[in-house]
C-alpha cells in the first residue's frame, strides 16, 4: 500500500458538478531541492475556495482505502464515500460534514496496480545480458495523468529531486531500473545522458551526438536557452507511442533511440534523429509553454512535427529530409484529410478517450503541414522573431492556438490568424482548378477553389473556402516563384508578366501549399515533359504525381492516366519521389488484388522499378551516401516483392549466405531480403525467420522480421504468422504491426487478419486498455478492403464491440472501404485493358 502525500484535487459544491479532468492544471513549486539535478516535485493546491463536502478527483485503476481532509489547525474529517466514475476516469469523495474554505491537506491511502498497459505507472519487461527476466517501473502520464497518483511510503527509501520549474503533470516521469549511460555536455552547458539497457551504452552514443547538436540548435532558434540543467533520453523495453517528452527525461521505444554501427540501417539513424529532434522540441513547445487544453493538442504536436525536419536538416543535411516530409506528412494528411469523417485541426475534446482520438496525421501531419506553409508564407526571419515572443510571453504559463498567431502576426505585420483560421477551425482543404491562356506576351491564370473530398470536388452551397498562399513558377527558372499570392476568394484571375508559349506554369513550388492542384489538359501536357527530362525540381514531381493519383482515386481524372504519368519517371534519380510513387502503386496493388488481373500489375511494377533497380546494383558504390541507400532497399524490395526474378534469385543467395553465416546481410539489405525470400518462401522460410528473430539482440531486428512476416502467402503459414504476433516473443506494442503486416501482405491476409482481430478482440482490447495502438490496429487491419458490404461488417462489429477511442478510426476506415469499392467498380476495366495492351505492345523507353 502506498500512501500519495502529494495528490492535484479540486473542490466542488455537490456531485452534480463535476470538475472537467485537469491533466494540464499547473502544480505549484515546491520547496524541496538539493541532490542531483534530476526530476520534479508536485504539491498540491491545498484550498478549499467554497464550502463543499464533496471533493472530485481524477483517477483511474486506484482502490481508495481511507481518504481524510485535515483543515490546517482543525480536526481531520474522514471521507465516509468513494463514489467512482469509472467511465469519466474520476472519483467523488464524500466528507460527513462541511469542509469549510481555507487551506487544508487531503490524505489518501490507496492501493494501485503496477499494470502492464504501458500507461500510468506501469512495469516493462526486459532481459538482463545472461538472459534473466527482470522489471523496471516507468510512467507515461501523457494523456491519462494524475489519475494514477504517486507512490510516497514512509517505509521506502526517499530520493529527493532539485527543484523544477512550475510544469503540468502530465510531464512527470520516473523510472526505476537499471540502465548504462553514455554522457556529454552540449556547448551551451547542458549535461545530456542516454540511458541504454546495461551493456549497451554503444548504441547510446548516435542519439547522444543528436541531442548535443540540437540543444543549441533549439537555444538559437528559440532564443530561449534549455530550461533545466540537464537532459536524459532512455529506452525503455515496453513502450506504446513512439517517445515521449517528459521534461528533463524523455522517454523512448528502443528502436527510437537505439543505433548499433553495423546492425542498424539508414533509415533507423533518420528515425532516431527526428524522434530526437521532435521531443527535444517539445522542452520548449509544450513543456515551457504548455497548451491551455487538449484542443490545442496540435499545436504541440503539429509543431514539433514540422521543426524536427528542420533539427535533422540542420545535422543531417545530407537526408534531404524535407523532400522526405512532403512524402511522410504532408501525404499522408492531405489523404485523411480528404475524408468526410476527418476533423478539423482545432477540436473539442472531453472524454480522455476523445483525446486519444486526436493522436492522429491531422493534428501531426496536417498540423505540421499548415505550420510549414505559415513559415513559408511569414519567411523565416519574422517566423523566429514570432517564436521567440510566443515563448518568451508564455514561459511558464498555458497558451493557445490565437496566442501563436498574434505573435506571428505581430513579428510579420501579415493577417496571421485570419488566414490561418481558415486551416485550423475548418476540416478539409481545397482542390484548386486552374486553366491558362497566352495573351501576347504574358501568360493569363484563371483560378478557382473547392473543397476536395476522398469522392471527388465538393458538391453543394456553402462550399468551405480557404485563404491559399499560393506560389507559381515556370519552366524559365523552376526552383524560384515567379509570383506569390494569397487566394481569399473562390475564384482569381493573375497575369504572369513575359511568359513564352513553350514555357510551363505550375502551382505550388516546393508543394508547400496544403491544397491539391487540378490542371486543365493543356496544363498538365505542358508540365509532363518537365517529369521525363527532370526540369522539374524533385518535389514538384514528387507532389504532381502525388495529385494526380488522388485525382484519380476521387474520379475526378481516369486511372490509366496516372499509370501513364507513373511510366514517365524512367529516368528519376530521387529517392522520396520513387518513395512516394512506390506507395501509391502499392495503394493500387491492394485495390486489384480483389481482382483476378493482380498479376497485370505487378508486370507493371516490375517494369517501372527494373531501370532503377539495374542502375543500382545489390552493392553500394564509392561516393554513395544515405539517400542512395534508402533508395536501394525500397527498390529491391519493391522488385523483390513483384516477383521480379533476378531480384528473386539474388535475394535467396544473399539469404542462404546470411543464415550460414558466410556472408552477413548489410542492414540495409536486411528488410527487403527478408520480405522478398518469405513472400515467395515456404514454411521452412518462415521458420528461418521466426529463429532469426528469436535469436535477434536488438528490437531492430526483431521489428524488421516482424514488419514483414505477414508477407508470408499461404494460409497456414499467415495462422502462424498470427499466433506468434500474440505470443510472449512480440513486444506488446509491436503486436499490431505483425497484424498489420499480415493484412498489408496479401488479400487472404486480410481476410484472416480481420477474423483473427474479432475472435481475439477482448484479448487485444484489454491489452492497450484502448489508447491510441488499438485505432492503429484497426486501421491498418482494414482499410485495405474494397468490397462494400465489409463496411457494414465493420461497422456492426464495433458496434457490438465498442473502441470509444478509436470511433473516428472506424468511421474512416469504413468511408475508405467504400472509396475503394467504388474506385474498383469505376476503373477495374479500364485498367485492365489498359496493362493487357501495354503487355502486348510494351511502352518504348
Ligand atoms: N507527446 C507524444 C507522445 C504521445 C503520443 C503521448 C501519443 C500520448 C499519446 C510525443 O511527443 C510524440 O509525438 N511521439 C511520437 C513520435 C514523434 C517523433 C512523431 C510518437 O510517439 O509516435
Ligand atoms: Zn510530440
Amino acid at each position: 500500500m502506498v500512501r500519495p502525500s502529494p495528490l492535484p484535487f479540486s473542490s466542488s459544491d455537490s456531485a452534480a458538478a463535476p470538475v472537467r479532468p485537469e491533466p494540464l492544471e499547473k502544480l505549484q513549486e515546491d520547496p524541496v531541492s538539493g541532490g542531483p539535478p534530476v526530476l520534479l516535485v508536485v504539491q498540491p493546491s491545498k484550498q478549499v475556495r467554497q464550502a463543499t463536502n464533496q471533493i472530485v478527483m481524477n483517477c483511474a485503476d486506484i482502490d481508495i482505502i481511507t481518504a481524510s481532509y485535515v483543515p490546517e489547525g482543525d480536526e481531520e474529517i474522514h471521507a465516509t464515500g468513494f463514489n467512482y466514475q469509472n467511465e469519466d476516469e474520476k472519483v467523488t469523495l464524500s466528507f460527513p460534514s462541511t469542509l469549510q474554505p481555507g487551506t487544508g491537506t487531503l490524505k489518501i491511502d490507496f492501493v494501485g496496480e503496477l499494470n502492464d498497459k504501458m500507461k500510468g505507472f506501469y512495469r516493462s519487461k526486459y532481459t538482463t545480458p545472461s538472459g534473466e527476466v527482470r522489471y523496471a517501473a516507468v510512467t507515461q502520464f501523457e494523456n491519462v495523468i494524475d489519475r494514477k497518483p504517486y507512490p510516497d511510503d514512509e517505509n521506502v527509501v526517499e530520493v529527493k529531486f532539485a527543484r523544477t520549474p512550475v510544469m503540468s503533470t502530465y510531464l512527470v516521469a520516473f523510472v526505476v531500473g537499471e540502465y548504462d549511460f553514455v554522457e556529454t555536455r552540449s556547448k551551451d552547458g547542458v549535461c545530456v545522458r542516454v540511458y541504454t539497457p546495461v551493456g549497451k551504452a554503444e548504441q547510446g552514443k548516435f542519439a547522444l551526438e543528436v541531442a548535443a547538436k540540437t540543444l543549441p540548435f533549439y537555444k538559437d532558434y528559440f532564443n530561449v536557452p534549455y530550461p533545466l540543467p540537464k537532459i536524459d533520453l532512455i529506452a525503455i523495453a515496453d513502450f506504446a507511442a513512439g517517445a515521449m517528452e517528459n521534461w528533463g527525461l524523455v522517454t523512448y521505444r528502443e528502436t527510437a533511440l537505439l543505433i548499433d554501427s553495423k546492425n542498424s540501417c539508414s533509415s533507423s539513424r533518420q528515425w532516431v534523429a527526428l524522434v530526437v529532434g521532435h521531443e527535444l522540441a517539445h522542452q520548449w513547445f509544450g513543456n515551457l509553454v504548455t497548451m491551455e487544453w487538449w484542443t490545442h493538442l496540435w499545436l504541440n504536436e503539429g509543431f514539433a512535427s514540422w521543426i524536427e525536419y528542420l533539427c535533422v536538416d540542420h545535422c543531417f543535411p545530407e537526408y534531404d529530409i524535407w523532400t522526405q516530409f512532403v512524402s511522410a506528412d504532408y501525404t499522408r494528411a492531405q489523404e485523411l484529410d480528404a475524408l468526410d469523417n476527418s476533423h478539423p485541426i482545432e477540436v473539442s475534446v472531453g472524454h480522455p478517450s476523445e483525446v486519444d482520438e486526436i493522436f492522429d496525421a491531422i493534428s501531426y501531419s496536417k498540423g505540421a503541414s499548415v505550420i510549414r506553409m505559415l513559415h513559408d508564407y511569414i519567411g523565416d526571419t519574422d517566423f523566429k522573431k514570432g517564436m521567440n515572443m510566443y515563448l518568451t510571453k508564455f514561459q511558464q504559463k498555458n497558451a493557445a492556438t490565437e496566442d501563436l498567431w498574434e505573435c506571428l502576426e505581430g513579428a510579420s505585420g501579415k493577417p496571421i490568424a485570419a488566414v490561418m483560421n481558415t486551416w485550423t477551425k475548418q476540416m478539409g482543404f481545397p482542390l484548386i482548378y486552374v486553366e491558362a491562356e497566352q495573351v501576347e506576351n504574358d501568360r493569363l491564370l484563371k483560378l478557382s477553389q473547392r473543397k476536395f473530398c476522398a469522392s471527388g470536388p465538393y458538391v453543394g452551397e456553402d462550399c468551405p473556402q480557404w485563404m491559399v498562399p499560393i506560389t507559381i513558377s515556370t519552366s524559365e527558372d523552376p526552383n524560384h516563384a515567379k509570383l506569390k499570392i494569397l487566394m481569399d476568394k473562390p475564384e482569381m484571375n493573375v497575369v504572369l508578366k513575359n511568359v513564352k508559349p513553350d514555357q510551363w506554369v505550375k502551382l505550388n513550388l516546393g508543394t508547400v501549399g496544403f491544397y491539391r492542384t487540378q490542371y486543365s489538359s493543356a496544363m498538365l501536357e505542358s508540365l509532363l515533359p518537365g517529369i521525363r527530362d527532370l526540369s522539374l525540381p524533385p518535389v514538384d514531381r514528387l507532389g504532381l504525381q502525388n495529385d494526380l493519383f488522388s485525382l484519380a482515386r476521387a474520379g475526378i481524372i481516369s486511372t490509366v492516366e496516372v499509370l501513364k504519368v507513373m511510366e514517365a519517371f524512367v529516368n528519376e534519380p530521387n529517392y522520396t519521389v520513387w518513395s512516394d510513387l512506390s506507395c501509391n502503386l502499392g495503394i493500387l496493388s491492394t485495390l486489384l488484388s480483389h481482382t483476378d488481373f493482380y498479376e497485370e500489375i505487378q508486370e507493371f511494377v516490375k517494369d517501372v522499378f527494373s531501370p532503377i533497380g539495374e542502375r543500382l546494383g545489390w552493392d553500394p558504390k564509392p561516393g554513395e551516401g544515405h539517400l542512395d541507400a534508402l533508395l536501394r532497399g525500397l527498390v529491391l524490395g519493391k522488385l523483390g516483392k513483384a516477383g521480379h526474378k533476378a531480384t528473386l534469385e539474388e535475394a535467396r543467395r544473399r539469404f542462404k549466405d546470411h543464415v550460414e553465416g558466410k556472408q552477413i546481410l548489410s542492414a540495409d539489405l536486411r528488410s527487403p531480403v527478408y520480405l522478398t525470400v518469405l513472400k515467395h518462401g515456404d514454411g521452412t522460410t518462415l521458420d528461418i525467420m521466426i529463429k532469426l528473430h528469436k535469436q535477434a539482440d536488438m528490437q531492430e531486428e526483431k521489428n524488421r522480421i516482424e514488419r514483414v512476416l505477414g508477407a508470408t502467402l499461404s494460409p497456414e503459414l499467415i495462422q502462424k504468422v498470427l499466433t506468434f504476433a500474440l505470443s510472449e516473443e512480440v513486444r506488446p506494442q509491436d503486436t499490431v504491426s505483425v497484424i498489420g503486416g499480415v493484412a498489408g501482405g496479401s488479400k487472404h491476409g486480410r481476410k484472416a487478419a480481420w477474423k483473427f482481430i474479432k475472435d481475439n478482440w477482448e484479448e487485444l482490447y484489454n491489452r492497450y486498455q484502448g489508447g491510441f495502438l488499438i485505432s492503429r490496429l484497426i486501421k491498418l487491419s482494414v482499410e485495405g478492403f474494397a468490397v462494400d458490404k465489409m463496411a457494414g461488417e465493420v461497422k456492426a462489429f464495433f458496434e457490438s464491440h465498442p473502441a470509444p477511442s478509436a470511433e473516428r478510426t472506424i468511421q474512416q476506415c469504413c468511408e475508405n472501404i467504400l472509396l475503394n469499392a467504388a474506385w474498383l467498380k469505376r476503373d477495374a476495366e479500364s485498367i485492365h485493358q489498359y496493362l493487357l495492351q501495354r503487355k502486348a505492345s510494351p511502352p518504348t523507353v
